[in-house]
């Protein structure tokens, strides 16, 4: 075993023996700039039992920390919380090797890692509420389903208040530091995570909130599948969900565009100085240099989308597309917005940034400004109109 791979010890029976995956930089679309981690935890009872796996080729280094603290072989018991591959990867390689009794998970659980693998110990499904005995500690299930998969559950080490939560509360960020009170600045991280994870599910947010809050739990940590663990002041990485899951628009405009010859971009400066003047606040986000999973980040707090895209071949620019294709499944609420772009000769593309938006759900209210090849000053006082007129919603929230 290699000996550089520790365990961390994070309760008085719950190690960390998780992998880093420093090199990591897109997650499904999801543009990740730190790396992540994916998390496992041995639960050290009298029976043992391993929280989670990890992504398929990070086999040895989970091995490695379990080997730290304890001889792999007697892994007693296998929790699946969720069966992404990230979490679920080497499930089937770890059963092989350290041959547990039995492997757990919810009733979508068992179904979806039968799904994806043969693994070779019997997957026994929990129930919501259900636990199981370590003998000298009591680890207990909340099925927290489309959390972000239908599988998704939570576990929890009744003795310890160790909480496994699974993807939730969780973020990209590669770090030696195992704690959220030792990571420095994570808070983007946590709110990027959570727009590009979480997002589309923020109503079963706030009711697993609310459900967590009436649970009989003496909570001290909470352990998430990537990134930090939190221990010390809870209260501050719930009380960000509780503010993301409700998203209360704010004053802030997203101004998201792509341009061939700089008249879509000039358009977008102009709609951005209407909606400044008008008291907004406005972050302009050009396609050739904002990454699709940032410009999801922004959309936690903001009122307004509105996006702009000159036609090439009938059509809006590819990087449009692709933007507001993955904002589209991330299903942002409330927002307000307009298209805006210039063209040669068709002139589909505005139109066509319309129907995306409207697809989105956005409010639509307002009139486009589409221009032909170069803008002119009636033309960019139209851009100024459309900004003014925005603002002018947005006073209104
Ligand atoms: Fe980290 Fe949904 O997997």
């Amino acid at each position: 075993m290699n000996e550089s791979f520790q365990a961390v010890k994070i309760s008085e029976h719950v190690y960390w023996v998780g992998a880093i995956d420093r090199g990591i930089r897109d997650f499904h679309g999801y543009s990740i700039d730190q790396g992540t981690t994916y998390n496992a935890y041995l639960v050290l009872g009298e029976k043992v039992a391993l929280i989670d796996t990890v992504k398929a080729s990070f086999k040895d280094e989970l091995l490695a920390r379990v080997a730290s603290v304890v001889d792999p072989s007697r892994i007693d018991y296998v929790v699946s919380n969720h069966a992404e591959m990230d979490h679920s990867g080497c499930l089937p390689a770890i059963v092989e090797a350290v041959k547990p009794e039995k492997v757990f998970a919810s009733v979508m659980g068992v179904k979806i890692l039968a799904e994806h693998f043969d693994v070779p110990a019997p997957l026994v499904a929990v129930k919501d509420g259900g636990s199981l005995s370590l003998r000298n500690l009591t680890l207990s299930f909340t099925e927290t389903r489309m959390l972000h998969w239908p599988d998704s559950m939570f576990s929890y080490v009744r003795e310890d208040g160790v909480l496994f939560s699974n993807d939730v509360f969780g973020m990209h960020l590669a770090s030696s530091q195992r704690f959220g009170d030792e990571v420095g600045s994570w808070e983007y991280q946590a709110a990027k995570y959570y727009a590009n994870i979480l997002m589309p599910m923020s109503g079963l947010v706030t009711k697993l909130l609310a459900k967590m809050a009436g649970m009989d739990m003496d909570l001290r940590i909470v352990a998430p599948d990537h990134g930090p663990i939190w221990r010390k002041d809870l209260t501050e990485i719930f009380s960000l969900y509780s503010g993301w899951a409700a998203r209360k628009p704010s004053n802030r405009a997203l101004v998201v565009y792509d341009t061939m010859w700089e008249s879509t971009a000039i358009m977008a400066r102009s709609i951005a100085s209407g909606l400044e003047a008008g008291g907004a606040r406005v972050k302009v986000m050009p396609l050739k240099s904002s990454e699709r999973s940032d410009i999801a980040t922004e959309l936690l707090d903001a009122g307004a989308l509105v996006v702009g895209s000159p036609t090439m071949n009938n059509n809006l620019l590819p990087t449009v597309a692709d933007s507001l294709t993955y904002l589209k499944g991330l299903k942002p609420k409330g927002l307000i917005g307009a298209a805006f772009g210039s063209y040669g000769w068709s002139g589909e593309s505005v139109a066509q940034v319309r129907d995306y938006l409207t697809a989105m759900g956005v409010d639509m209210a307002r009139e486009d400004v589409r221009v032909k090849f170069v803008p002119r000053e009636a033309d960019l006082d139209q851009c100024v109109a459309l900004g003014s007129s925005i603002a002018a919603a947005l006073r209104e929230l």
